[in-house]
């Protein structure tokens, strides 16, 4: 048999990332992401056996690795939320090929022994996830009135422990908190950490998702604009999902995620990894493709398992956010907190 090469899709789309969500589980319920009324008590959050095990997915992430996949992005829910989250960090880093790993949390669990054990097994970067800076706002949103201050400590465990540079995202969804636009910059400025803001995303079903709740780019920018002197940067690399600027003050730079006003599908090279081993091709996704029953159940050889990916990946041609209308779409869509965002 042939080695595995690098692969394109139908869109002549190379395979760069692989988003693993490992857990399905977040201890946030926030509003546009796990709202009270579907994540209650009664809901049916996967049982233990069947996510994959950290084996499991260090043999994925080895049968990835040649086909173009260098960078990996743990997920959620909430990946701190795993058990022994940085034995899986330190099997992934040793696995060839692979030179960035990077993980995004609501940062509640990141304390400074838990940033340094990750650092230690070989975690890159940390993106932490925070909408606005007073506890009213922010405890509105998480919906468990999680306090600001813990996410912000969090930050500075990240930073301590050289999980550099932090990022932090915030989604900005109108009459909630693009009124704490402004705050959020400031708070940022001058500390080496990136900001991000991101336009609220029709994902999954359970959001209510209305185009008139989202702040588009153009709007955040020109909130910006009126306060300080900002430029574009170029990109880090091409597919990357930010567009980058920065004050011209030397307060360092900032991104925004344009994916519903300005999508950016020509050059997406995503796959992501639901918990129980599904994978999607986009994040708008409805069913996925059952990798588990091949690996678990069927029990193929890593041959026909890197066979299959590069066929999944080579009848790709997803691009949803560019075929968005002004409505959500109908389809029935994998929910954002159990693929991770
Ligand atoms: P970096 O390597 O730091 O650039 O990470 P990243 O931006 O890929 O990761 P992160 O999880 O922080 O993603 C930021 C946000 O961008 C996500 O929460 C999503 O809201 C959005 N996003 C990421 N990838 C995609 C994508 O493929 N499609 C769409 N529509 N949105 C995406
Ligand atoms: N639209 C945009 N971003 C979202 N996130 C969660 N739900 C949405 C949504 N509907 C963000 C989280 C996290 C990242 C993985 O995705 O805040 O930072
Ligand atoms: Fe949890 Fe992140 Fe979803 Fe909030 S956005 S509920 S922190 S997974
Ligand atoms: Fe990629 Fe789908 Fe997002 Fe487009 S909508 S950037 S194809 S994940």
């Amino acid at each position: 048999m042939d080695m595995p090469q690098a692969i394109t899709d139908k869109r002549q789309r190379p395979l760069r990332d692989l988003r693993l969500s490992v857990t399905d589980r977040c201890n946030f319920r926030c509003v546009y992401c796990m709202p009270k009324e579907v994540y209650g008590a009664k809901f049916h959050f996967l049982p233990r056996h069947d996510l994959l095990s950290f084996d499991e997915l260090e043999r994925v992430v080895r049968l990835f690795a040649p086909l173009g996949v260098e960078k990996i992005r743990l997920t959620g829910g909430e990946p701190l939320l795993r058990q022994n989250v940085e034995q899986l960090v330190r099997q992934l880093a040793a696995v060839p090929g692979i030179s960035d790993i990077a993980m995004t949390t609501n940062g509640y669990f990141l304390s400074r022994d838990k940033a340094k054990a990750l650092k230690d097994a070989g975690l890159h970067r940390i993106t932490v996830s925070l909408d606005a800076l007073d506890d009213a706002t922010f405890g509105s949103i998480n919906d468990v009135g999680a306090p600001v201050e813990r996410v912000l400590s969090a930050i500075r465990s990240a930073s301590a422990a050289g999980l550099t540079p932090v990022k932090i995202n915030m989604v900005v969804k109108r009459g909630v908190n693009d009124k704490a636009v402004i705050a959020m910059a400031r708070h940022f400025r001058f500390t080496g950490h990136i900001l991000r803001f991101i336009e609220y995303m029709d994902v999954g079903n359970t959001n209510g998702w209305r185009l008139d709740d989202v702040v588009p780019a153009s709007e955040i920018l020109r909130q910006i604009q009126t306060h300080w002197d900002v430029e574009p940067i170029a990109s880090h690399h091409t597919g990357e999902v930010a567009r980058r600027f920065r004050y011209r003050d030397g307060g360092g730079e900032f991104g925004i995620i344009s994916s519903v006003s300005q999508p950016f599908c020509q050059s997406c090279g995503r796959i992501r990894l639901s918990p129980e081993g599904r994978l999607y091709t986009c994040l708008f996704g409805s069913e996925g493709y059952d990798l588990r029953a091949l690996i678990r159940d069927g029990n193929l050889s890593d041959p026909a398992v890197s066979e299959a990916l590069s066929a999944l990946w080579g009848r790709r041609t997803d691009q949803y956010s560019l075929e968005r209308t002004s409505q959500t779409s109908p389809h029935s869509k994998v929910e954002m907190s159990h693929i991770g965002g």
